[in-house]
């Protein structure tokens, strides 16, 4: 089953108001409820790390049932975890009309692995079409099929022939709509994995990426500072089943180095919350 194989999908827990009461956290039923009334909560609750988790995210508008969820839905979409996607989108797309304006390639192809809606992904093709500064065929492959039916829906909308989306699985390179690329995206996907199936992933996109081609990427920093977000990050972990390798900078370049790519860069996004990587073959 995909849902099986959705590896940012990392609730584990099927029923989270019968598992507070198991557990005696009654005080905890009233968050969960209030979440609920959050459109943003509500899919956090269902579907952390989904791509409909992470649009809602983007479009940055709150909505929810009642006063009250809407409230609740600002302060969720206000919190570290959604501003730093929020600046990680930004400094993808910086960094991805740089790479294609100085790329030698005629036609430069770029993979978006994982690519969710692909808010992001549309954004910039749009503007790499308008500037005509640099040719692109653009691909993107997620496991959601949901998310694949829209994000080609909204490329049409937009008259973006140069965009293909694939239903397929980021660990099975077979699946890939394409053998070999320019720039591989690899946004929110790679830190929900085992340190070993990480691994692979990130060779698999080393052996598909042409030579001098690149890997843009992320890793989540550990957003809970003060002690109201270390109380939220628990609550996450413990009922949402969130079991997250959480590097820092030194961690992450250490486990690049281990990796055949060169001249790996790894910078802030804006907020100090992601860390971005690019990672050269
Ligand atoms: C947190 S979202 C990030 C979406 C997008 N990369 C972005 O940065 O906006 C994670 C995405 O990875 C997709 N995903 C999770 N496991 C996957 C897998 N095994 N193969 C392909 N896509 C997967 C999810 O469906 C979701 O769209």
């Amino acid at each position: 089953m995909a849902g099986d194989r959705l590896v940012s999908k990392t609730r584990r827990i099927e029923s989270i108001p019968l598992h507070l009461l198991k557990q005696g956290k009654v005080h905890l039923l009233p968050v969960y409820c209030m979440a609920k009334l959050s459109r943003l909560g509500s899919e956090l609750v269902l579907n952390q790390g989904s791509a409909e988790y992470q649009d809602l995210v983007y479009l940055n508008q709150p909505q929810g049932r009642f006063v009250i969820g809407k409230i609740f839905d600002k302060y969720l979409l206000n919190f570290p975890t959604a501003r730093g996607c929020r600046s990680r989108l930004a400094a993808t797309q910086e960094t991805l009309e740089r790479l294609v304006a100085s790329s030698p390639a005629k036609n430069t192809v770029i993979l978006d692995v994982g690519c969710g809606y692909a808010r992001g992904l549309i954004g910039i093709t749009e503007t790499i079409n308008s500037r005509k500064n640099g040719k692109v065929s653009v691909y993107g492959l997620d496991l959601d099929e949901t998310a694949v039916e829209t994000a080609s829906v909204r490329a049409k909308e937009k008259g973006l022939a140069n965009l293909t989306f694939v239903v397929g699985d980021a660990l099975e390179p077979g699946d890939y709509p394409v053998h070999s690329a320019d720039i591989v995206v690899l946004n929110g996907v790679a830190q929900y994995l085992p340190y070993d199936q990480r691994m692979r992933l990130y060779h698999n996109i080393h052996s598909l990426l042409n030579e001098n081609g690149y890997l843009l990427t992320d890793y989540f920093c550990n957003w809970a500072k003060n002690p109201i977000q270390k109380w939220w990050k628990g609550i996450s972990e413990q009922f949402l089943g969130v079991r997250l390798d959480w590097l820092d900078k030194g961690e992450v370049e250490e486990m690049f180095s281990k990796l055949p790519f060169r001249n790996v860069t790894t910078w802030y996004s804006h907020d100090d919350l992601c860390l971005m990587v690019l990672a050269e073959k």
